[in-house]
């Protein structure tokens, strides 16, 4: 049941659901997909930038007001040269084709992670697209060369000049998410039950959904599960 496939203008009994400020995405079971219709893993990962997309559309249709996704880890590095250059690819078309899209898309992009190691082509693009972007107020994260430890070590090291303590907000502030709302909910596809290094900080509090759908699989109704799921947990953030 597609609880929230509305035009945002129209008013449904939903409207009380309540939905998280900010969603994070762990895209996990690419491969699998894959693997299941014997074909090679960078299909798998075409099939799941496709898939990004769409997802990324509907959480703008349903106005949340933050969206992370896990696009690549700094421990993905140790994956086949070949899967690396074809995910960094298929980022690369997507930064394109972002440049030529129209503006309805009210998206602020930011790009969460080390760009060190990108190509000169990659970083150039990263930079054009946040910069084109700023004026849009729906923000869009996307992680990539992303791990939360050394997120945190980095914002460690920013620190390590200032005078007096240290507070959760000047760590807050020191990272790639900076300004931005905590994290609220997180939804990790392909059945595995873990964080793998994915805003350890940011999700501090945040409700976990697990969903078996292999990432290219993943349709609206699994988010509108997610949603739901989100919808009826009652947050205490440790108080009773
Ligand atoms: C996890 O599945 C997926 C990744 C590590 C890569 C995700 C990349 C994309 C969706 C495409 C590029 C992104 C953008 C933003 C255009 P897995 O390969 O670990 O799957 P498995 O667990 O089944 O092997």
């Amino acid at each position: 049941m597609a609880l929230f496939r509305k035009k945002p203008e129209q008013k449904t009994p939903q409207e009380e659901l309540v939905l998280p400020r900010h969603v994070g995405i762990i895209m996990d079971g690419n491969g699998r997909w894959a693997k299941k219709r014997a074909l090679p893993r960078t299909a798998g990962h075409r099939f799941g930038a496709e898939k990004f997309k769409k997802i990324n559309e509907y959480c703008l249709d349903r106005n949340i007001e933050v969206v992370t996704f896990y696009a690549f880890s700094t421990e993905n590095w140790k994956r086949s040269e070949e899967e690396v250059s074809n995910i960094m690819d298929l980022f690369i078309d997507y930064l394109e084709e972002w440049l030529t899209m129209d503006d309805s898309k009210n998206m602020k992009v930011r790009f969460l992670g080390d760009r060190t190691p990108f190509s000169d082509r990659a970083k150039q693009l990263m930079q054009e697209v946040e910069e084109k972007s700023r004026k849009f107020s729906n923000q869009l994260n996307i992680a990539v060369n992303y791990g939360s430890r050394s997120e945190l070590v980095r914002a460690c090291n920013l620190l390590k000049n200032k005078e007096g303590e240290i507070t959760e907000e000047d760590i807050s502030s020191s990272l790639y998410t900076a300004g931005q709302p905590d994290v609220d909910l997180i939804i990790r596809t392909g059945g595995e039950k873990r964080l793998s290094n994915f805003l350890l900080w940011q999700a501090a509090y945040a409700e976990l959904y697990f969903c078996d759908t292999l990432w290219p699989d993943m349709t609206f109704d699994d988010i509108d599960r997610a949603l739901e799921f989100y919808s009826s947990r009652q947050r205490r953030f440790g108080g009773a």
